[in-house]
């Protein structure tokens, strides 16, 4: 949140003036080079497909407001396409109405007038010259104020918010109107719904952008805390050297969600939840956690070693699995009354390398549940042996633990056994807490969206998903796609069907925490 106390324009000087540092500390010391990452100074041209949409009205076009009024990034122009029927200046009410009613971070007055000049609209069936014909037309507007006239000099970023099927027409579109040179492609999950599918979609983007163009987005990848954890365990002495089977337990990557099918049934039906969430999010978070240490913090050597997990990810046996439904969901809206669409899933995936085998991860997200909530959580192995007497606690609360929380305040925990004050030897859970919140940073968190959308106008592929990594997720995915368990029903506001504990045992879910975060 913007902090209203200071004048805005020093608070944006400010902020670009602390990327730019964070940008530039991978250079070596007295070199004049330029990292791939360094903000871009030439001008960017969005264009928004899916404008009208849900994602769009929540999280992108807050987001591009955010980032065209902070500083953050080079001069743009936001053109919004879709199918419905809007002039440019309902287009600009539509969005100031989503990022007053949506919008995570709301823009002052002041910032909406800076913004709103800068949004068009183009409706998507006036079809590819209207297009072309649009995106020249802000072109020139770019060229004219940032680059003396130079069109060529104005990069051009799609971000794709549709649906695969529409996905590969909008491409097709940006090839006939001739738009494909120096533009790079932001597209949306799902990248197929199974390795099939995965791999003709790759190959038809393939006929018209490069690799180097496109930039699959995967936004828990964006969140601040999915971040820290590499600089969590790559950027310390401390934790890194008991990263592995001869120390950890187990892993358990949680997301429940309170939230259901919020108006997405057409979308959910045919997904749910192992493909909406775990094939994309929960994999590839879980990737961060168990791969290798990169040779570089840069694209290659971080895709490389995440690639690795993958294919050391043993294939899903459908055993290890456990598909839930909410009662009440075939009564939803859109949704087929003999839906065999999971809304939850808990599965214990197996990374069989020399770091993990034998450490199980179990995953677990759905729809519905108690509380909404995103944590990793580390189980240590427990002390070989104790010379605390029976009764003193130790123990009773499971293992010392790591936590990661992946809210967007950022939160890290350790908790451990610790001596209860008073006479005795009486132990309980004690921890220690990290929470960004509490840092002088807190209002420089980026927001996921924003954070990767300013990473593809820079041309940054680090936080973003390879075609090969995502066609690996998808061969592991062919037993349970080709024979999944039957779907068990669980209560709305429970923490899924009763089988998730014998998946677990001996250990137990780690949530509901025994205690709260502290305030
Ligand atoms: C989306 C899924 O990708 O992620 C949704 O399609 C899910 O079903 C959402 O609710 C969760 O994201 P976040 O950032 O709100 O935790």
């Amino acid at each position: 949140m913007t902090d209203a106390s200071r004048p805005e324009s020093t608070t944006d000087d400010a902020k670009a003036q602390r990327l730019e540092e964070a940008q530039t500390i991978a250079y070596p010391s007295g070199s004049t080079r330029r990292s791939r990452t360094a903000p871009q100074e030439d001008p960017t041209l969005v264009v928004l497909f899916g404008a009208t949409g849900d994602l769009s009205r929540r999280k992108l076009l807050c987001g591009l407001g955010y980032l065209a009024v902070s500083g953050l990034a080079p001069d743009m122009r936001v053109i919004g396409t879709s199918l419905d029927d809007m002039t440019d200046e309902q287009f600009r009410v539509f969005a100031k109405k989503a990022i007053d009613e949506l919008g995570a971070r709301k823009l002052t007055d002041e910032q909406w007038e800076r913004f709103a000049p800068k949004l068009s609209y183009v409706n998507t069936s006036a079809g590819p010259e209207a297009l072309a014909a649009a995106v020249a037309a802000k072109e020139q507007e770019l060229a004219d104020d940032e680059t003396q006239g130079d069109r060529e000099r104005v990069r051009r970023l799609y971000y794709l918010s549709v649906p695969p099927k529409a996905a590969t027409k909008v491409i097709e579109t940006l090839n006939t109107a001739g738009l494909v040179e120096r533009s790079r492609v932001i597209m949306e999950k799902p990248f197929g719904e199974d390795l099939e599918s995965a791999l003709a979609l790759n190959d038809e983007v393939h006929k018209t952008f490069k690799e180097k163009q496109i930039f699959r987005i995967d936004h828990f990848l964006g969140k601040e805390a999915a971040q820290n954890i590499l600089a969590f365990r790559f950027a310390n002495g401390l934790f890194e050297p008991i990263w592995n089977r001869n120390f950890i337990d187990h892993v358990q990557i949680d997301i429940p969600e309170s939230l259901g099918l919020d108006a997405r049934a057409a979308f959910y039906e045919p997904t749910g939840a192992y493909k909406d969430m775990v094939v994309t999010h929960l994999f590839q978070v879980m990737a961060f956690v168990a791969m290798e240490p990169p040779t570089a913090l840069e694209p290659r050597a971080i895709s490389e070693e995440k690639n690795k997990v993958f294919r050391s990810l043993e294939p899903i046996r459908p055993d290890d699995v456990i598909r839930g439904q909410y009662a009440g969901y075939r009564q939803e809206k859109g949704v087929d009354p003999e839906s065999d669409t999971e809304t939850f899933i808990a599965l214990k995936a197996r990374i069989d390398n020399w770091r993990w085998a034998g450490v199980p991860f179990y995953l677990r997200t759905g729809k519905k549940l108690a509380q909404g909530m995103r944590i990793i959580s580390i189980a240590f192995k427990e002390a070989p042996k104790s010379m605390f007497p029976a009764g003193s606690g130790i123990g009773q609360q499971g293992p010392d633990h790591l936590t990661f929380d992946l809210a967007d305040e950022s939160k890290v925990s350790l908790s451990f056994y610790g001596k209860r004050p008073g006479p005795g030897m009486r132990l309980s859970k004690l921890s220690m807490q990290f929470s960004t919140e509490d840092t002088e940073q807190a209002d420089d968190v980026l927001e996921a969206y924003e954070r990767l959308i300013l990473d593809a106008i820079n041309g940054d592929h680090t936080l973003f998903t390879t075609a090969e990594g995502i066609e690996s997720l998808w061969e592991r995915s062919i037993p349970l796609l080709d024979d999944p368990p039957p779907v068990r029903s669980y209560e709305p506001g429970s923490w899924g069907p009763n089988s998730i504990h014998q998946l677990i045992a001996p250990n137990a879910w780690r949530l509901p925490f025994e205690r709260n975060w502290r305030d």
